[in-house]
């Protein structure tokens, strides 16, 4: 049977819901938002930012969308922020830990940290994302990022629907 995959999207400039919409549009598959129960807003909003990731700080959000349960795979879409998973996505792990099956990881950043992000939800979940990918800001706005991301897609399509026994690390995307 076909396996369901749901992907869950943060963005705070908006990257990362470009992206997400590209993945959806290309795969079918649905979407769930989510947002922050304090705007940030200004520059003392960005520095609330970095004090999130600098403090690991999980801050209050609502989310909107299908319950990740009913899905085999949720694919995470989230920014870097300050080398580190931003708050808000740090939060809707805890939250929905136990609700969560497998996971694939999409990270947005600028040029670092992305894998510490993928290490950050491993820790949390207390097992590896079944595949990771990381974006940069520029791929996304200069559209090279298209057919890696249809690539990735497609990967985690097969990686549900293979019956084989496959160690994580081989499903890594190679790349940034
Ligand atoms: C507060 C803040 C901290 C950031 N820290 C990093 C960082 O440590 N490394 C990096 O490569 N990019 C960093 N960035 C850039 C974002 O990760 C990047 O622009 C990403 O594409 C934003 O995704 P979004 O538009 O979906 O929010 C940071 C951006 C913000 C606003």
């Amino acid at each position: 049977m076909e396996k369901k995959i749901l992907v869950v999207l943060y963005s705070y400039t908006g990257t990362g819901k470009t992206l997400a919409q590209l993945l959806t549009s290309q795969k079918g598959w649905p979407i769930g938002h989510i947002s922050e129960a304090r705007p940030r807003q200004g520059v003392w909003g960005t520095w609330r930012c970095l004090l999130d990731s600098w403090l690991r700080r999980h801050p209050e959000i609502h989310y909107v969308g299908p319950s990740p349960s009913e899905f085999d795979c949720v694919v995470l879409v989230s920014p870097i922020w300050m080398y580190r998973l931003a708050g808000p996505m740090r939060s809707f792990v805890v939250l929905h830990q136990k609700l969560l099956p497998d996971l694939a990881v999409i990270s947005l950043m600028g040029k670092r940290g992305g894998h510490n992000a993928v290490a950050e939800i491993e820790s949390l979940m207390g097992k590896s994302p079944l595949l990771t990918a990381v974006f940069t800001a520029a791929e996304v706005q200069n559209g090279s990022y298209a057919g890696r991301l249809q690539a990735f897609g497609d990967a985690i399509e097969q990686a549900e629907n293979s019956q084989e026994v496959t160690r994580p690390s081989m499903w890594s995307m190679p790349g940034l």
